[in-house]
């Protein structure tokens, strides 16, 4: 059956337009009699604040929540980082749609494969036989939490809310559980918490182990305390393979920690999502945007030597979880990691290639 799906580009700013181009030229590579891509390209962050006055308009917002997925690039610099904070600022735009797509789910992916071996074994400030065989997602919980509870912010005191609801863990449990179980080998969930002293995580404790032994009894539980997990992802983190979900606070810093299997935030994507496709329980569509985890480095912009490898490997992150389409996903990454290992790579990862030849390079692999 020929699937149109319908993606929005938001290219952003600095190095933001120049990866996007390369990833749009990689995803139209795959287009087929079976698939093909309807792109709506819009504004957002810097360039938004200039052209509309605002981060992100309520027409893009809209924009968003109508596609199959959604693409973005990079935000900010240092025009606007100073004049706007906040909603206003550039990141405001992205935190905007994160609201509006109710994305609660960040997933960030991580194994000694991605992007490449030969990356991880370089780059990696682990020793090779730690991290060999590594494969992992950290699912973050991304809009409650710490980070959005109530806040008192005084001269001598300030406060925190941390709160969590069961409908709140239920969702994110259910999303983890069924990565785990689509996962080929299946995987267990490791679930993090502080059950020992904070009184949500006892409560996330509770909600997890129900909803995973009432709705996905095949799928292995495992509970582990966040501290002791960022502890075993430094010794041994091959046993921590599977899911690993979280709570906001201790998903932020446990995907980034993450970051320093592969030693290079500079090639990994990342993706927010409120659904997978075919997830019954859902009131909506499945909503997902796909993000590289780096920013939008402004002083090298415009000299075609942005590394494009996280924003494409975006497109095959997008592939997995939106689109339904798991072979071209790995189709997509074992091109990156083949253009990889033959030594062709953009000045940050010791490379003389430029942007478009890494891209362009990439889709004569496929
Ligand atoms: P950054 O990730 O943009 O840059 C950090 C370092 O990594 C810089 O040396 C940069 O040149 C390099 N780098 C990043 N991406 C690269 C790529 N694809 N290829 C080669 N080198 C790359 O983070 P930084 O410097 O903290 O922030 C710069 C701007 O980006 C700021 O305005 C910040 O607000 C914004 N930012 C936006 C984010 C977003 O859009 N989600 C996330 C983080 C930062
Ligand atoms: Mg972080």
């Amino acid at each position: 059956m020929a699937q149109t799906h319908n993606i929005l580009i938001l290219p952003g700013d600095g190095i933001g337009p120049e990866v996007m181009t390369e990833a749009i030229k990689v995803l139209k590579a795959f287009e087929s009699p079976q698939h093909t891509f309807q792109l709506r390209q819009e504004l957002i962050g810097g360039c938004s604040i200039d052209a509309t006055g605002k981060s992100v308009t309520e027409e893009v917002k809209q924009a968003a929540l109508d596609s199959d997925a959604v693409l973005f690039a990079a935000v900010g610099g240092p025009k606007w980082d100073n004049a706007r904070r906040g909603l206003d600022g550039p990141e405001g735009g992205l935190l905007q749609l994160r609201k509006a797509m109710d994305i609660y789910a960040n997933l960030r992916p991580c194994s000694a494969d991605s992007p490449s071996s030969s990356i991880a074994k370089e780059f990696s400030p682990f020793r090779h036989e730690v991290i060999e065989g590594v494969d992992f997602v950290v699912v973050r919980e991304n809009c409650g939490g710490a980070y959005f509870g109530k806040k008192i912010e005084d001269e001598t005191y300030a406060m925190d809310e941390w709160g969590y609801s069961e409908a709140e863990i239920q969702r994110v449990t259910r999303l983890s559980a069924e990565i785990a179980q689509r996962h080929n080998p299946p995987w267990p969930v490791i679930s993090l918490d502080k059950a020992n002293v904070l009184a949500s995580s006892r409560l996330w404790r509770r909600v997890v182990e129900k909803t995973m032994t009432t709705e996905y009894p095949d799928v292995k539980i495992v509970h582990q305390l966040a501290d002791s997990a960022s502890l075993i992802m430094a010794t041994n983190p091959r046993s921590l393979n599977g899911v690993i979900l979280a709570d906001n606070t201790f998903g932020d810093m446990l995907s980034d920690q993450a970051g320093s299997i592969v030693g290079t935030l500079g090639v990994l994507p990342s993706a927010s999502l409120n659904g997978l496709p075919g997830d019954k329980t859902l009131e909506t569509r499945p909503y997902g945007l796909y993000e590289p985890t780096h920013g939008s480095a402004p002083t090298i912009a415009g000299q075609n030597i942005a590394n494009p490898v996280a924003m494409i490997l975006c497109v095959a992150l997008m592939f997995r979880y939106s689109l339904n389409m798991e072979d071209q996903a790995r189709r997509l990454e074992d091109a990156v990691r083949k253009v990889l290992d033959s030594g062709l790579r953009t000045p940050d990862l010791g490379g003389k290639a430029g942007t478009k030849e890494v891209g362009d390079a990439i889709v004569a692999a496929l």
